[in-house]
């Protein structure tokens, strides 16, 4: 075989004369009076490949066999591909190789899909032949990067200190909540283990073994509803350190996006993010992870509405509910239909409906105005700021959750429609104080919002007796343009706050050392301070390469299904294997 001396993406203007060879795949031929011009493709571009029959009649004769994706090598001269043929969209685009020899490595066949940006394909087919669809540029894009982007993470750590520590994959339920992945196991007949939904409790014993500052890029396993930015297998890059508070966390994450942003988009990221009460952002937002990039802000006008005459409304005030407003700006021309979209959108976040008005010359205009005599209609101006040409949009509900979370739907769908948040710069936040317990309606209990070892705010650990509603958390989210791309918390590191904690959370003693009790025990030997965070490295990739879902941006990622096309996984096993795992099947149908 001969021996690759270049890539397809390296040669220009100043190779010429050089003798090289190439190897990849044949993206294109196009015969031209005889002449032959194939570009030839590999991760690296494309170069134009030449076969003249009047230079070597013999590799111009083998040349017309060649087909789209057959892989070959060629030697050849460089040269200049002559005045007004270059193409100014390629690296490669002002030489081409004029070729003396060729050697068909291997034919390919038809595929059945085509390497091509151009052509939108349907999803399932692209998984399937993965491994085709991977040849394209954009993908070969997004895995060049989100390699770069991992090695910057690790460089970055390393630089402050970090050590990397492998955790098990084959471990013990941890405490995230989702649920978990199950293997049984041969050795311990009726015995599971779990995969890891994140590196959680033994991260937090490496800190117990004194390795104070702690990273891993590593593999998270859970069962939970799939969505664009959820795979049941996905990456974290998971972080924990010793002595150390919130803020200190804050600076690190922050110098770790600034590094990545540079060394990867070349881009400037200012420091440090704003933040946000959980509280604000829930009041104002609608949403734990606000985008920021445009307004559309939240506005409570229960106090203006009450002195309207709308039922509708002044029965949820009555009911101890509320009224919330947004202010869709210069969308006053919005059609009928547009208008019953919109009421079909909040619908799905459980509102009862969205009431509308829309601001003109003569006042505020609506199948409802009638109800809202001038004082209250020029509140609602007011507050709202609202001017011709304005859109006033309303959620009312006696449940408080379902007007923020419908009408922080309902901004992030108005953003969209009015492509808001075009060109605007990436915007970080951190959101904090977060509620240390949120009331689980389906088991009549309270849960840990983040997770049962999270420390509480040292102000609110006297209400931990008296009214857990008002515990906040040392617990932290990042999120960028609307995305959360990070969570973590300080731990609890002293067992009697630990066990108040399963006192509130309701979890016995007994199922407390069941599930945890060797974190529980190490805690007795000198546990420092600590805490952490853990970043989605699927989420990060995806927004720095533009795209909407991480499927874009993992190798060989799951449908919805959590099914795996082109492997066909999950699928299912011998008889022989279930026995020897001692599993017995008896599979409910849904
Ligand atoms: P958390 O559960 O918030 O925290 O997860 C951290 C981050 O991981 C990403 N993420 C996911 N990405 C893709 N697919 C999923 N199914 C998925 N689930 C989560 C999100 C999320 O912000 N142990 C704690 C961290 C800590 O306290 O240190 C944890 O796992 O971007």
């Amino acid at each position: 075989m001969m021996k690759r001396t270049n890539s397809c993406g390296e040669l220009v203007k100043k190779d010429i004369k050089q003798k090289v060879c190439l190897m990849g795949w044949v993206n294109s031929r196009r015969d031209h009076g005889g002449i032959i011009f194939t570009d030839l493709r590999d991760r690296y571009g494309l170069t134009q490949v030449v076969f003249d029959p009047k230079h070597i009649k013999k590799v111009h004769a083998d040349a017309e066999k060649l087909r789209r994706e057959d892989v070959i090598a060629v030697s050849g001269k460089v040269r200049s591909r002559g005045e007004g043929l270059e193409n100014p969209k390629l690296k490669t685009g002002e030489i081409e190789v004029l070729v003396d020899s060729l050697e068909i490595l291997n034919k390919s066949e038809t595929p059945p899909i085509e390497i091509d940006e151009r052509i939108e394909l349907n999803e399932d087919i692209r998984l399937k032949y993965r491994y085709l669809d991977l040849r394209r540029e954009s993908m070969q894009k997004n895995i060049a990067l989100r390699h770069r982007t991992v090695k910057a993470a690790r460089d970055y750590f390393d630089s402050m200190g970090f050590l990397e520590i492998e955790t098990p994959m084959l471990g013990k339920s941890t405490p995230e909540g989702a649920r978990d992945y199950l293997v049984p196991s041969r050795v311990n007949a009726g015995k599971f283990y779990a995969l890891p939904q994140s590196p959680q409790i033994l991260k937090q014993l490496c800190m117990i073994s004194g390795f104070d500052k702690y990273f891993q890029v590593v593999r998270c396993f859970r069962d939970e509803d799939l969505r664009a930015d959820r795979q049941p297998e996905f990456t974290q890059i998971d972080v924990e350190m010793s002595f150390i508070e919130q803020d200190d966390i804050f600076s690190l994450i922050e110098g770790l996006v600034k590094n990545i942003w540079k060394k990867v988009l070349g881009r400037n990221v200012k420091v440090p993010f704003k933040r946000m009460s959980y509280h604000d952002a829930m009041g104002k937002y609608g949403s734990d992870k606000p985008d920021l990039r445009f307004g559309l802000e939240l506005v409570d006008v229960s106090d203006i509405v009450s002195k309207s005459g709308f039922d509708v409304f002044k029965k949820v005030i009555a009911d101890k509910g509320k009224v919330k407003c947004v202010n869709a700006k210069n969308c006053g021309g919005f059609s009928r239909k547009e208008l019953d979209e919109l009421i079909a959108f909040v619908q799905i976040y459980d509102a009862k409906g969205m009431a509308w008005m829309k601001v003109t010359d003569k006042g505020l205009e609506s199948n409802i105005v009638k109800y809202f005599d001038s004082n209250v209609q020029k509140g609602l101006v007011k507050a709202m700021n609202a001017a011709k040409g304005d859109l006033l949009l309303f959620v009312a509900d006696h449940k408080h959750h379902i007007v923020d979370v419908a009408l922080g739907q309902l901004r992030n769908e108005l953003a969209r429609r009015l492509k808001l948040t075009k060109g605007k710069e990436d915007n970080f936040l951190w959101v904090v104080d977060f509620p240390l317990f949120e009331f689980d309606e389906d088991e009549q209990r309270h849960v840990a919002v983040h997770h049962p070892f999270t420390i509480p705010r040292d102000e609110d650990i006297k209400y931990l007796d008296t009214d857990v509603k008002k515990v906040k958390a040392k617990a932290y989210d990042i999120t960028l343009n609307g995305v959360e791309i990070g969570g973590g918390s300080i731990r609890i590191h002293k067992p009697e706050m630990q066990k108040k904690m399963f006192k509130v959370l309701g979890i016995s003693d007994k199922d407390a050392n069941k599930k945890f009790g060797f974190l529980l025990e190490a805690f007795k030997y000198g546990a420092p301070p600590h805490g952490g965070i853990a970043l989605g490295l699927d989420r990060i990739i995806a927004l720095l390469t533009g795209n909407e879902s991480i499927r874009e941006v993992i190798a060989f990622p799951k449908t919805k299904n959590a099914e795996d096309l082109m492997m066909e996984a999950p699928n299912n096993v011998d008889e022989k294997q279930l026995k020897e795992l001692n599993v017995k099947l008896d599979v409910v149908k849904k």
